[in-house]
């Protein structure tokens, strides 16, 4: 099945081709750097000094903007959004080793909806594994085609009420999905992992539900996730820092000599 057909029926895949391995070390230096700066876009794990997310490196970072203009990951937002896309988010969810905490289920267009007024779930996740993801370091998990659903019920009647912008980042998520509920759709739409080593490129849909459990194993796990949004679905609300929502709606061109 083409990359194409098996995201409108999926909601996500796994792409055939990686991140090379000099551009992925210098993702991970610049990673490293930021993680060790003192920068609101840097978010810890609650009650603790361990980073739990970067936020926006794109803005500040030359080898992280140089990244969302890379053909591999840039080519496969345009392909699956039909058409020009600007950088609505940048992050980097990094889960330490014994203490990176889970991701409760949710629907990122909850978030994109209900908190900036995004038209339509017109966007695109792409993910690139900064580090192995195996089973044990708390691996993004989906419901596979639940992305048909449109986004259900149940985020309206477990939107919380503390309503800034930590707790869309925190493990203590405003609009999540409660388990009587992913235990239903679990019967309807299998849970799939999204495993692979270092380079491995993803792609998944803004209204797919999704969780990630705490790394319970010795590894880090980072994953740096690219939300592309197409040119026409610009948010109608800026409210959020713009280092979780970029106000720049600028189409992404590509790299010529991509992170040489
Ligand atoms: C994760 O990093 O495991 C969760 C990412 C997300 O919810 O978008
Ligand atoms: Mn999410």
């Amino acid at each position: 099945m083409r990359s194409q057909e098996t995201y409108a029926d999926q909601g996500w895949f796994v792409a055939p081709q990686r991140l090379g391995p000099d551009a992925l070390a210098k993702v991970r230096a610049s990673i490293r750097a930021i993680s060790g700066s003192a920068r609101p876009e840097v978010v810890y794990e609650e009650g603790t000094r361990t980073v739990r997310a970067l936020h926006g490196c794109h803005r500040y970072d030359d080898v992280c903007a140089e990244l969302v203009r890379h053909p591999v990951l840039l080519d496969l937002a345009e392909g699956l959004i039909g058409g020009p896309v600007y950088l609505y988010q940048f992050k980097v969810n990094i889960k330490a080793p014994r203490q990176g905490r889970e991701w409760p289920w949710h629907q990122d267009y909850a978030f994109w909806a209900h908190e900036d007024g995004m038209p339509a779930p017109d966007a695109v996740n792409i993910a690139l594994h900064l580090d192995d993801v195996h089973e044990s370091n708390g691996p993004l998990t989906v419901l596979s085609g639940s992305h048909t659903l449109g986004l259900v019920a149940a985020n309206e009647a477990a939107a919380r009420s503390g309503r800034d912008w930590q707790d869309h980042v925190s493990a203590r998520l405003t609009y999540i999905i409660p388990e009587e509920e992913i235990h239903e759709l679990a019967g309807r739409f299998p849970a799939r992992r999204l495993l692979g080593p270092a380079g491995t490129v993803a792609a998944f849909h803004p209204s797919i539900v999704h969780s990630s459990t705490n790394n319970t194993s010795d590894d880090r796990r980072a994953v740096l996730l690219l939300t592309y949004n197409s040119v026409s679905n610009a948010p109608t609300r800026l409210t959020r820092p713009a280092f979780l929502v970029d106000p720049d709606t600028t189409p992404v061109r590509r790299l010529a000599n991509a992170l040489a």
